[in-house]
């Protein structure tokens, strides 16, 4: 069996970018609150002429030039989302033609909301982990792309303040002579703590749901709160890691709040927990992988580093893993602002 590791990370934000006194002449809100309540200070939006492909497709592409592999090396290529910029085609399968990946690369979308990553790294390892003549190629491109600001309500105050978009990517390289990525996951069917619409989205009377997300934001504080640490403990039990052998834990970035309960129930130190919320909000499967490039492109994070990644959300679902970075991981060098305007 093969194992994995990452071996190239890329990011994209949206051009414009929303701060809280953005915000307060929209909502009756503040920077005060937004920021004592969540950790947020500015969140990316997308501008005419970008879109969750766009960022999708801009992630990608700096991911494989940091990972220095060549499109034709990819033989699986999954990105998480519930907010893809069409039903079908999927983002994987433009993502195809955007990249000129091979025909038979396999390429799909996977919708576990903010768990939706790590679900995607765990699914796109299981795949390369195969041998024989099934296997395939040993390369796997992992996206979140997420456009948020498209699907809320841009008069609540409660979840409008909250959320951007973005995009962050990662590929996996796997190898006979590499540990397997250690995963643990979860699922409750729960439409009533956050709830995003489909296309005329019907509830189960027949009657038509909402058109923007809506959320019970003290039920999902509950609900995080309990999960990260939980699920986080349980996938270092797994490995058989020690929390002190992990270089980063990287965590779904929804509100400060949630990260530094689960800081202390963990009791692990806080500098190795840092997120990057306060100038991204909450980018859902995006916020995983955008914080990973971050550490990566800031030298944070370089080759032999061990990461916990970690994510919760929507579903309800949450998932954790615990795997490594190897060379060559490049890119940390490349101009490009590291809070994503366009090359
Ligand atoms: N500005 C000012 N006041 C506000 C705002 C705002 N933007 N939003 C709410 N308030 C008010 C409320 O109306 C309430 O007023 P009241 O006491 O007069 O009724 C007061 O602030 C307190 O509201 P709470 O909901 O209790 O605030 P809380 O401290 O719980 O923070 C928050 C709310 C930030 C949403 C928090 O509950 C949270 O982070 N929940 C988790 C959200 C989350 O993690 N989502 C992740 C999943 S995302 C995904 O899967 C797509």
């Amino acid at each position: 069996m093969r194992g994995v590791k990452i071996i190239g990370t890329g990011s994209a934000l949206p051009s414009r970018t929303v701060t809280n006194d953005d915000m307060a002449q929209m909502v009756d809100t503040s920077d005060e609150w937004i920021s004592t309540r969540t950790g947020i200070r500015s969140r990316r939006w997308c501008a005419e002429g970008e879109s969750q492909h766009t960022l999708a497709r801009d992630a990608a592409r700096r991911a494989l030039a940091a990972a220095g592999i060549a499109p034709d090396e990819v033989g699986v290529c999954l990105v998480a989302t519930f907010t893809a910029s069409a039903a079908t085609p999927s983002t994987a399968c433009l993502l195809q033609r955007d990249l000129g990946l091979p025909e038979d690369t396999l390429c799909f979308d996977l919708n576990a909301a903010c768990a939706g990553f790590v679900f995607a790294l765990h699914t796109a390892a299981s795949l390369l982990a195969a041998e024989g003549p099934a296997a395939l190629r040993p390369y796997a491109l992992v996206v979140g792309a997420e456009e948020l600001s498209r699907v809320m309500d841009m008069t609540d105050r409660t979840t409008c303040v909250l959320f951007g978009d973005g995009a962050g990517a990662a590929v996996l390289r796997a190898d006979a002579a590499w540990p397997a990525l250690t995963a643990t996951w979860g699922s409750r069917g729960n439409d009533e703590a956050l709830f995003a619409p489909g296309v005329g989205a019907r509830d189960d009377a027949g009657a038509l749901r909402p058109s923007y997300l809506t959320m019970d934001g003290r039920a999902v504080f509950r609900f995080a709160t309990d999960v990260l640490p939980r699920a986080t403990a349980e996938v270092l039990e797994r490995a058989g890691v020690a929390a002190a052998d992990v270089d980063r834990f990287i965590f779904h970035q929804a509100n400060k709040r949630i990260v530094d309960v689960a800081v202390r129930k963990l009791g692990v130190p806080a500098e190795r927990c840092q997120g990057n919320i306060d100038h991204t909000g909450n980018t859902s499967a995006a916020s995983v992988p955008l914080l990973l490039d971050e550490l990566v492109r800031t030298g944070a994070l370089g080759p032999g580093a061990r990461v916990v990644l970690a994510g919760f959300g929507a579903g309800l679902t949450w998932a954790a893993c615990v795997t490594e970075l190897a060379a060559p991981l490049g890119g940390a060098a490349e101009a490009q602002d590291s809070y994503g305007e366009s090359d």
